[in-house]
């Protein structure tokens, strides 16, 4: 039995980080046994920002087709079962854009203008007039929920804002038109763990902030990565007495090696564990752990068919709820129907 519809999306940026693995996909494959999943690469979110340089925007898009298709292999190697969930690409779903422009309508400028995460946009990219498109990214998003009636959002903090206009614009409708089309959509709090940037434990692990790992990079290349990251400064030596709670590894220690965490502690603060070894045990933990999810991504980016149709059977199975959903709102709003012209 269901519990209810969850909805959620990824920016396509390529292949998946460890932060995306451990903080939602991990979550979203659970989620997929017990509710009925909507799981979308936000093309049409991209588009929203700049993205100058390396980065995906409306100013470079040359990556886009390849990024998406990455990101569905590596959801797919993390174990989303095309079986259980939808998987797509939000594009394909016109729907959304149809409901955009209605919700578009109904949302006051004053809502999007107060958005925390879209005012961080704003002066994150340094733009000094933002696009219709950008101000209007939680309209759209709420457009993304609510086409597929949404019941609950397993997203983190920094998405709350966009949840609760996701929630007041639902009810509005419901309110405005007299009919309740819409659900009340809440945010679905599970524990996820927290991933810190290979360069910080205070920051997030975040692809545009370059402190990343990816999950399909190499053995080697994470051993690497792993070698690079931030450590206790004073601690210079092996011997030296280590101070673990503002290290990245002593952080990737639980996450990847649970049970001997309180052992890596007492070394390193009783001076008895060097760096250079406690970087090599974690990084052999990562990639003994990584090693399945590695392996079914290299089968699958050998099989662009498989993928292709995951995600045409995806779209094809949201668009037949979003369908329903814009019939229904065009009901409510009273739009003439098609088929009487
Ligand atoms: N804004 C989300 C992010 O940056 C992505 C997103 C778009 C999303 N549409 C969504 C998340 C709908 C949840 C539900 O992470
Ligand atoms: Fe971090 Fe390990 Fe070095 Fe301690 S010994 S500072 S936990 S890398």
């Amino acid at each position: 039995m269901s519990k209810g519809r969850v909805t959620s999306g990824m920016r396509p940026t390529g292949g998946i980080h460890l932060g995306n693995l451990h903080g939602a996909l991990d979550n979203w494959v659970k989620l997929q046994n017990d509710y009925e999943c909507y799981f979308f690469i936000v093309d049409w979110h991209a588009l929203t920002t700049p993205g100058g340089g390396d980065a995906l925007g409306y100013e470079n898009v040359s990556r886009m087709r390849e990024n998406v298709v990455e990101m569905a292999v590596d959801w797919v190697a993390a174990g989303l079962d095309p079986d259980k969930c939808s998987i797509f690409v939000q594009s394909h779903v016109p729907e959304v854009a149809e409901l955009h422009l209605i919700f578009s309508m109904i949302t006051p400028l004053g809502w999007l203008e107060r958005n925390p995460t879209v005012r961080e946009m704003i002066t994150g990219y340094k733009i000094e007039s933002p696009s219709y498109g950008l101000l209007g990214y939680p309209t759209l998003q709420a457009a993304d929920i609510l086409v597929y009636k949404g019941d609950f959002v397993p997203v983190g903090k920094d998405q709350e804002a966009h949840v609760n206009m996701t929630r007041d614009l639902a009810q509005r409708f419901n309110s405005l038109y007299g009919r309740d089309v819409f659900p009340i959509t809440q945010v679905l709090l599970t524990q996820v763990p927290k991933v810190p940037g290979i360069d910080s434990v205070e920051k997030k692990m975040s692809k545009s902030a370059g402190n990343s790992i990816a999950v399909g990079c190499s053995e080697e290349r994470t051993i690497e990565l792993v070698r690079t990251m931030f450590t206790d400064p004073v601690k210079m030596r092996k011997n030296d007495k280590g101070h673990p709670d503002g290290c990245v590894v002593y952080a990737f220690h639980g996450l990847y090696n649970k049970a001997e965490q309180p052992v890596v502690r007492r070394e390193c603060e009783e001076g008895l564990r060097g760096c250079v070894d406690c970087k090599k045990a974690l990084a052999a933990k990562m990639n003994e752990a990584l090693r399945g999810i590695r392996e079914r991504r290299r089968e699958l980016m050998n099989k662009p068919d498989r993928i292709k149709d995951i995600l045409m059977n995806g779209a094809s199975r949201a668009r037949a709820v979003a369908q329903t959903t814009l019939g229904e709102v065009r009901e409510a709003l009273n739009l003439p129907p098609k088929e009487i012209f």
